[in-house]
């Protein structure tokens, strides 16, 4: 009898064992899409596609990021949604065209220029951050920001990177420019400066005329008129002139989460610190999973390159600048590998637009990035160069190795992959344009589910990109094209959208891309037999694509970017903002990079 129970206990339990493994089995195949792995996304700053060793550079070295590419996939057809900072920004945390949250426009300026800018991602546009968030995962994004402070007061913060789903921010809320380098020239509204610079001369030589002929009896006018004027023109001076001079000051600034820790940054040492943030980030939290958004001020200028790397590249401060990032993208990646979370970890690497290509610096030395073949460059509406991007997944033991896919995709399909991921869904009240990139990287489908991808230089559409299904055409189609060899825009920074700053096309350009990538050769009804019937389609995509389009509030409206006091975040009492909570670098990094 004894026995007996015995044996039916002993069934009991290895049955159990049984049930409770095939459970787990299921349970495990069942949830392989929602793993929930952490998701690092790398984004380099005016980064050209050209400047890379894997993507064709052989003189420039890269080796941690051309081993991203060796152990994972390389997107050779990868296309941010802006040429510039602050729209393709916008679109990379929300998934959408910028243009549908209002953070690209058709005036001059198409990026925030102030800390002090009311301007900002708004408050109800969803990044992928919130919704990773919401999923239990540890949130955080490292550098540069540039997407908004606050809308109404000092401090309210609406745009700030903690009420848009980050748990941990520490970086630059604005970007690296000319003005956080002492000595650099002025990088914001210079020929605004410059005018105004020479209104108040003009307004003073005037005033000192008036002194020498009122002194010498030539002028009856009376001294109280004088004495307005020169009120006058000091008021002038003090409300514009000012606010030129505080520009470093107030603009580069460096926050962990919403205080203030320094102001103005120190350059020098930043970039170090936030390598040091990312792999504390990556240490504290290796037990949940983790979103980390490493946005480097790499390779921006002004360079802030440390010793161990000057000098060392075949290609100038900007090259000893690149080295040095792809330097501190290998630290990340050794962080990851080292506390075993190497196959459990999505990595991309990316560059938030192309390269400035012909940009020199103050020290007459060529300073911007390259684009490889394509022509065109950062902040000239939809040429290639300025929005196609290096896009490398790295996912040892779920994604292939040492694969390259020629299909279009865009920067703002890492929203819906990383959502999806995440096991989150997308939100249903608003137009998503990113796409799952999943199944194409895995290798389960051939073909992008991008049919057309919208170029826009501002509020203007610019140019479209038509990727037929089934087809490994892709056909583009320029509406306008600024005037980059001569002309307005001619050896400038950032061209203009319309008017005197570009060439209307009609018909529109007509490129095929999968032939003639570095657009060189537009096709005409006499090269390309379907010429007319390509067009059409084309017009065609762009009507259902209006249709989606719906007028929001304007961020970088004038009103919207200008510098409003009352917005200015301030260490310290406006307007004599300064500290520095934030100097101490950890001898280990410093060691590390000698
Ligand atoms: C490599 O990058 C440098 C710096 O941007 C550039 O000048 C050079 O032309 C590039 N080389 C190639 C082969 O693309
Ligand atoms: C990670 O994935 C790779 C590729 O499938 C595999 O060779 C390796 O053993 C995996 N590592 C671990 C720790 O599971
Ligand atoms: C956000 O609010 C603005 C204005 O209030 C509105 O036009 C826009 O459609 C809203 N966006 C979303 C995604 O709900």
């Amino acid at each position: 009898m004894k026995k007996m129970s015995l044996c039916l206990n002993h069934r009991f339990v290895v049955a159990t064992i049984l049930l409770y493994s095939s459970t787990m089995l299921t349970y495990v195949t069942c949830t392989e899409t929602s793993l929930q792995p952490n998701i690092v996304l790398i984004m380099a700053d005016d980064l050209g596609i050209g400047d890379i060793g894997c993507y064709g550079n052989n003189t420039m070295r890269t080796p941690n990021i051309d081993n991203l590419a060796k152990d994972g996939v390389m997107l050779t057809h990868h296309i941010a949604a802006a040429p510039l900072c602050t729209p393709s920004r916008a679109a990379f945390m929300t998934g959408r065209y910028p243009i549908r949250s209002g953070m690209d426009n058709g005036h001059r300026v198409r990026v925030l220029l102030f800390t002090a800018s009311s301007g900002g991602l708004p408050k109800n546009e969803t990044t992928f951050a919130a919704l990773l968030q919401k999923q239990g995962y540890a949130t955080g994004i490292v550098g540069k920001w540039h997407l908004g402070v606050n809308c109404e007061s000092r401090g309210d913060h609406c745009h700030h990177p903690l009420n848009h789903g980050f748990d941990f921010f520490y970086g630059i809320p604005f970007t690296n420019f000319h003005d956080c380098k002492p000595g650099e020239r002025s990088a914001i509204l210079t020929d605004f400066q410059d005018k105004l610079c020479l209104v108040n001369q003009t307004l003073l030589v005037g005033l000192l005329m008036l002194l020498v002929l009122k002194w010498t009896g030539l002028t009856s006018t009376d001294w109280r008129t004088i004495v307005w004027l020169m009120v006058f023109c000091s008021l002038f001076f003090g409300a514009w002139y000012c606010v030129f001079g505080f520009v470093r000051l107030w603009n580069c600034l460096v926050m962990r989460n919403h205080d203030i820790v320094q102001q103005p940054s120190n350059g020098e040492t930043l970039p170090t610190r936030m390598i040091e943030e990312a792999l504390a980030f990556i240490e504290r939290n290796q037990r949940k999973p983790f979103l980390l958004l490493m946005s480097f001020l790499h390779v921006h200028t002004p360079f802030f390159t440390t010793k161990a790397f000057i000098g060392k590249s075949k290609h100038g401060t900007y090259g000893d600048n690149v080295e040095e990032m792809d330097w501190h993208v290998g630290q990340i990646v050794k962080a990851i590998d080292n506390v075993g979370l190497t196959n459990k970890t999505l990595i991309h690497f990316t560059s938030d637009h192309g390269g400035s290509v012909d940009s020199v610096g103050s020290n007459g030395e060529h300073d911007g990035g390259w684009n490889g073949i394509y022509r065109g460059k950062k902040g000239f509406a939809g040429w290639e160069g300025g929005i196609r991007v290096p896009g490398i997944f790295r996912w040892p033991g779920l994604l292939p190795s040492n694969k390259k896919i020629d299909e279009p995709t865009s920067l703002m399909d890492i929203y819906s992959t990383v959502v999806g991921l995440a096991g989150a869904s997308l939100p249903q009240d608003r137009v998503i344009d990113g796409r799952d990139l999943m199944p194409l990287l895995k290798g389960d489908v051939q073909h992008s589910e991008h049919e057309f991808l919208f170029h826009y230089c501002g509020a203007a559409l610019n140019a479209v990109r038509w990727h037929p299904k089934g087809s490994d055409t892709v056909w583009k189609a320029h509406f306008f094209t600024p005037k980059l060899e001569a002309g307005a825009c001619y050896q400038s920074e950032i061209c203009g959208c319309h008017g005197n700053y570009v060439i209307n096309h009609d018909p529109p350009l007509l490129f095929d891309l999968s032939k003639d990538p570095s657009e060189m050769n537009p096709v005409s009804p006499h090269t390309e037999p379907l010429f007319h019937e390509i067009q059409k389609q084309i017009q065609k995509g762009v009507e259902e694509h209006r249709k989606t389009l719906t007028s929001v509030p304007l961020q970088l409206s004038w009103n919207n970017v200008l510098w409003k006091p009352w917005l200015q975040p301030c260490c310290g009492t406006f307007p004599f903002c300064w500290c520095d909570k934030d100097s101490n670098v950890s001898i280990v990094m410093q060691e590390a990079n000698q």
